[in-house]
């Protein structure tokens, strides 16, 4: 164990990336960081943790904002029920907490959004208190390096995996290890073609040395992503105006803004439907196709076309959509519909 922390640690010491959320370990640094980060790899996370950091530099900053504007910081992201808990967690911490990020992990881990993953990163990183962080990363490391077998979701391979880690502090401290082993996951011990011969801790990697590296971890088989068809139409309105709407309820992109959402996609019903919200839409013809692919989903979306000469209040000038957060398919869709 002593030889497998040292040479972790001191691998991590010259090899770790120069990142963002490395520079100032607050709580609220970390918590934001790791949310991004579940949400994307590291290279895309870096500009939008800069960003979020700069529009909301604390706490009382992001409680107080708009839900729009939190959803705008986060556009493109996906998941956005990531951003709004983070939005309702900066409330819940203004309340409860006097606006002070909590210390201990039975507060932390109350916070909406947070796991023990995150509340295991926030303590350990930012507090270097001996809690484990046991992400994607940490779970290919420690599986291969002692040949766990049993299925990565169990409780029982968390407990093992946590017993490990433990004594690792020994050795290091809380800091250093439980972000050695996810950088080490990250850019050396990778889900395929992992880089066994640059890796410090090879020689005493069970899995490398048994030649077993990609029978682990083992994984709960995903269920295949169910396909929806789904049906969206952009209206032109008189003087350079267009419609959105805010999607509402329980289905995805709750809070962004999107064309006009349609079920129908026979062009008669369609105009009918179009014609309930908004007077004289005419000329309705097909526009785009978009597929999209949402973790548990694949959506097939057609996006229609109309337009109205008749001016109403639900229109708004195409230059405002800009304003408005909304999901990764309607982003450049809404750029090509400017004109
Ligand atoms: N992935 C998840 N958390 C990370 C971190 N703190 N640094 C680098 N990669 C990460």
């Amino acid at each position: 164990m002593q030889n497998f922390a040292n040479s972790l640690i001191s691998w991590f010491e010259g090899q770790k990336r120069d990142l963002p959320w490395r520079k100032k370990r607050s709580s609220y640094h970390v918590w934001i960081s790791e949310i991004i980060l579940q949400q994307t790899k590291v290279a895309q996370g870096n500009s939008y943790f800069k960003r979020f950091i700069e529009l909301f530099p604390d706490i009382k900053t992001l409680a107080k904002a708009q839900e729009r504007e939190v959803l705008k910081a986060w556009e493109g992201l996906g998941y956005y029920s990531r951003a709004r808990n983070l939005h309702a967690s900066a409330k819940q911490i203004m309340d409860k907490y006097d606006g002070i990020f909590p210390t201990s992990y039975k507060d932390i881990i109350s916070l909406k959004g947070v796991g023990p993953y995150t509340a295991g990163a926030i303590l350990s990183f930012s507090q270097n208190l001996p809690y484990p962080a046991i992400d994607g990363n940490t779970i290919r490391v420690i599986s291969r390096i002692f040949e766990i077998d049993t299925p990565s979701h169990i409780k029982e391979t968390t407990k093992q995996m946590e017993c490990i880690i433990k004594e690792l502090y020994k050795y290091g401290s809380p800091r250093e290890v439980n972000e050695a082993i996810i950088e080490l996951g990250a850019l050396i011990c990778s889900p395929k073609n992992p880089q066994c011969k640059l890796c410090p801790i090879s020689d005493t990697c069970i899995a490398y040395n048994k030649n077993i590296i990609d029978k682990l971890p083992v994984v709960k088989k995903k269920t295949p992503p169910k396909t929806r068809e789904l049906n969206f139409l952009i209206i032109d309105g008189p003087d350079n105006t267009t419609y959105i709407e805010e999607r509402s309820g329980k289905d995805i992109w709750k809070g962004l803004y999107t064309p006009m959402m349609i079920e129908e996609n026979n062009m008669d019903r369609l105009t009918k439907q179009a014609g309930l919200i908004i007077e004289g839409v005419k000329k309705i013809h097909k526009f785009d196709y978009i597929e999209h692919k949402l973790t548990h989903q694949t959506l097939k979306i057609t996006i229609w076309r109309g337009s109205t000469e008749i001016k109403s209040s639900h229109l708004i000038p195409k230059e405002e959509i800009k304003e408005f957060p909304t999901a990764k398919p309607f982003i450049e869709l809404f750029k090509k519909s400017m004109n």
